[in-house]
């Protein structure tokens, strides 16, 4: 891992989190996702963003500072703009090996660094509209983003560069570090960080979208040239892409997102699989994309990706001991604590004795406050008969018609 310039006195410092980690112990991460850290170089030095102490990570981002021929002790300020500890982890790490720097944070910043670290070192708390002068022209100034991702967020902006250091905001999943600029790579590179981006959004940040739009907002009148966030891509070439990206993917949260249905299915003996080709032909025939994930094969990280940028969602599953299959409860309780509410909906599925489904799934849609707007469901008992797979292409067509006259499109 490399050290790369930013800007003008500022730089990179990147650590690799591997594949084989859970991102919050949850999320995989097939395509890694780096920590991003930034050295910001007046006649003081200021490290914004930290790492996790995963293993061998802090020592990673002290060889890159070597590399850069910067000694611990020039670094005055370490600004910690959110305290999750995939950021501040090397806290306790640098402050064995360094004494005399200050912490800049916001105040409820500096009641987490006592409660996580509980370390002896000079806290400044700042709140927007505050700054630092670096000296050598460089200056930062604060604006506190609460709730992106935790109560304690704030942004830094370097006022000489443009440059905004928002953390977890604007971040994405993905990436070695080895391309770590919009503006070094091609449309297939920067197509697949859009979709790991997306994957990033829904399962960190979705649930934050109110704040996220909030900060949009409060930054607004910041001129903003350089969007380098605490994980993936640094923006240069077109910040304003990342920042229109963030704002679409939180305005989802009110319900109408892509004309786009996420098909979430699982099946014991097959009979709930057999409804699914028939459901998919409706779908399609309306011209709408269909985006199909079998569960409890697939990670609910993707299908909680997809059914964010959905307006549709079709639940097809067996019942399973007078309940719901329960791959899919698990999968609706997480789309709901995620957000994923006010969506166009319905379910399908086999049954033998009886149903009780329903039952399970209205009483997470209530207490989760999910307010899907569900169109009859189709249940048949044991195995779909043609009858019943012919109501389901036509289900699927019309669940399609209203997704896009949701979307706006004509039919
Ligand atoms: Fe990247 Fe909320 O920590």
């Amino acid at each position: 891992m490399n050290t790369t310039k930013v800007a003008d006195g500022i730089f990179r410092i990147t650590a690799h989190v591997d594949t084989d980690i859970l991102f919050e112990g949850l999320w995989p991460l097939p395509h890694g996702v780096t920590l991003n850290s930034f050295l910001v170089r007046g006649k003081e030095s200021a490290l914004i963003d930290g790492v996790c102490d995963w293993d061998g990570v802090p020592e990673t981002l002290y060889a890159q500072l070597a590399q850069m021929e910067v000694e611990l002790r020039d670094i005055r300020y370490a600004v910690l703009n959110h305290l999750e500890p995939d950021h501040t982890g090397w806290l306790s790490s640098l402050r064995a090996l360094h004494r005399d720097f200050e912490i800049v944070t916001t105040k409820k910043g500096g009641e987490l660094v006592r409660a996580f670290y509980g370390i002896d070192v000079p806290v400044r708390t700042v709140k927007s509209g505050d700054s630092i002068d670096l000296g050598g022209g460089k200056r930062l100034h604060f604006t506190e983003i609460p709730n992106v991702h935790w109560p304690e967020t704030m942004a830094t902006y370097e006022e000489s560069t443009g440059a905004l250091f928002p953390c977890d905001a604007f971040g994405s999943f993905g990436g070695d570090g080895s391309i770590p600029y919009d503006d070094e790579m091609d449309k297939k590179e920067l197509d697949f960080y859009r979709e790991e981006t997306l994957r990033y959004y829904a399962n960190i940040v979705a649930r934050f979208s109110d704040s996220v739009l909030r900060a949009i907002e409060k930054l607004g009148g910041v001129d903003v040239k350089i969007v380098a966030p605490a994980h993936g891509i640094v923006w240069r070439r077109d910040p304003g892409r990342i920042i229109d990206l963030y704002r679409r993917y939180a305005e989802y949260a009110k319900g109408t997102a892509e004309p786009v249905i996420t098909v979430i299915w699982g099946s014991m003996y097959g009979n709930t699989e057999r409804a699914v080709a028939p459901l998919l032909e409706g779908i399609e025939s309306a011209g709408v994309e269909a985006r199909v994930f079998r569960v409890p094969e697939t990670h609910e990280s993707y299908v909680l990706a997809s059914a964010w940028e959905s307006t549709g969602i079709v639940l097809g599953m067996p019942t399973y001991e007078y309940h719901m299959f329960p791959p899919m409860a698990a999968v609706i309780e997480d789309l709901g604590r995620k957000g994923v509410v006010n969506r166009e909906a319905f379910r399908f599925g086999s049954y033998g004795w009886s149903g009780g489904a329903q039952k399970e799934l209205d009483d997470i849609l209530h207490r989760l406050k999910m307010k899907w707007n569900f169109m009859d469901p189709m249940e048949f008992r044991g195995a779909p008969t043609e009858k019943d797979l012919a109501v389901l292409r036509e289900r699927g067509r019309d669940l399609a018609l209203r997704v896009k006259k949701r979307c706006g499109l004509a039919e």
